[in-house]
């Protein structure tokens, strides 16, 4: 029988959150073969999809740094695929690839879109040495690597410096979170549970976990600033953080400008109105970035992130939703709730399951 492949589609563009069963619609189509293939494309099936608050921004209709998802076309995505078949001498049959697959079961990719998983993980269905496939995307992929350029690049921190992170148990906010420690820096950590907070302190060793939700949040952030702040790391963008995070800056503090996702679903976007006059006043540096800016440093940034992970430095964790690409939709709803502690990811097939044309 003619094996099928089931992709999630763009149905409708939202104008607040992703409505499940409605943003979305979910196909089941003939999957393409090895017959297929044309020269310099790979076969490959999906393992594991990387779910990112980016990919709302990605639906709407708007000028950013990437074209928009088209009505129809199936939702783009990072995802870790195993390679079925290949007419490229970038990955054999088997081998473990990154690439920009969409959410799908099966697809064929041209090579340069499909970036091959280092040694370790070469042809094979797990990795040694601590590391896990899932690394290559979080820890060890965009969002680690987000992490790692935002803090080293813009922040830079020096030892005794005081860096705040939001969404610090989140994929991004906890390697920045970690990164910062490791610089010698005093790191506070924002999330939105308790759990969270302890995981942040207790595991990840940051000085202090603030809970945004808590009613005492904003006499807590003082109190958790006494020295004010040198470096805040902003995967939230707009609200009160960001607000009180100005009226706490020390003189000459970066402002790493990573992620807005506290306004991707919302319709009005209130910028910092409060405290913002304070950048002149501390001369406070505010930029903001883009992971794909620092390509060229890719490689020796994996090897860092790699080294620290190895040499227990650094700790990751994922939130893994099985179901394939059905629950999608339940994975976009944990992540603009708080669903998810380090890397969010849905497991579209099991790499133990054996490979299959
Ligand atoms: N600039 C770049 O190149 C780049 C690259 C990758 C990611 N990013 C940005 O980095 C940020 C984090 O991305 P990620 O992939 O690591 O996701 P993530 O932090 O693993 O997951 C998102 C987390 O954000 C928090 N959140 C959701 N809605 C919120 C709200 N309204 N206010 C405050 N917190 C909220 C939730 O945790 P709580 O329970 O703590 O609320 C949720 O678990 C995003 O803004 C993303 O767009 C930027």
């Amino acid at each position: 029988m003619t094996r099928q492949s089931l992709q999630l589609e763009l149905a409708e563009r939202p104008t607040g959150a992703i409505v499940p069963g409605r943003t979305f619609r979910l196909r089941r189509v003939a999957a393409p073969t090895e017959a297929d293939l044309r020269d310099g494309q790979l076969l490959l099936e999906s393992l594991y999809v990387s779910f990112d608050p980016a990919m709302r921004g990605w639906l709407d209709d708007r000028r950013s740094y990437v074209p928009p998802v088209r009505l129809g076309e199936v939702m783009r995505a990072q995802a870790l695929c195993r390679v079925l078949a290949s007419r490229s001498a970038r990955a054999a049959p088997g081998d473990i690839v990154t690439a920009l697959m969409g959410i799908r079961e099966v697809g064929i990719l041209p090579e340069d879109q499909v970036e091959p998983a280092a040694a370790p993980w070469r042809g094979a269905g797990s990795a040694g040495g601590g590391f896990r496939m899932t690394d290559l995307l979080g820890v060890l992929g965009p969002t680690g690597l987000t992490a790692y350029f935002g803090m080293t690049k813009i922040g830079a921190p020096r030892p005794g410096e005081t860096v705040v992170v939001s969404a610090a148990a989140g994929a991004t906010g906890s390697v920045a979170a970690q990164i910062a420690k490791i610089a010698g820096a005093r790191v506070v950590g924002t999330a939105g549970s308790d759990e969270k907070c302890r995981w942040l302190t207790e595991e990840l060793g940051l000085d202090v976990a603030l809970n945004y939700k808590d009613p005492d949040f904003r006499d807590k952030f003082k109190a958790a600033t006494p020295k004010y702040i040198d470096v805040f790391f902003d995967n939230v963008v707009g609200g009160e953080q960001l607000d009180m995070a100005l009226g706490r800056a020390n003189k000459n503090a970066r402002f790493v400008m990573c992620g807005a996702i506290s306004q991707y679903n919302s319709q009005t976007k209130p910028g910092p109105t409060r405290n913002f006059a304070n950048i002149i006043a501390q001369r406070i540096k505010m930029q903001g970035f883009i992971v794909f800016d620092y390509a060229k440093e890719y490689g020796a940034a994996k090897a860092q992130l790699a080294k620290w992970l190895s040499e227990g430095k650094l700790k990751r964790k994922e939130t893994i939703i099985k179901g394939g690409v059905a629950a999608a939709d339940e994975a976009f709803q944990q992540l603009f709730q708080g669903g998810n502690i380090g890397k969010l990811l849905v497991e579209i097939k099991n790499p133990e399951e054996v490979a299959r044309l």
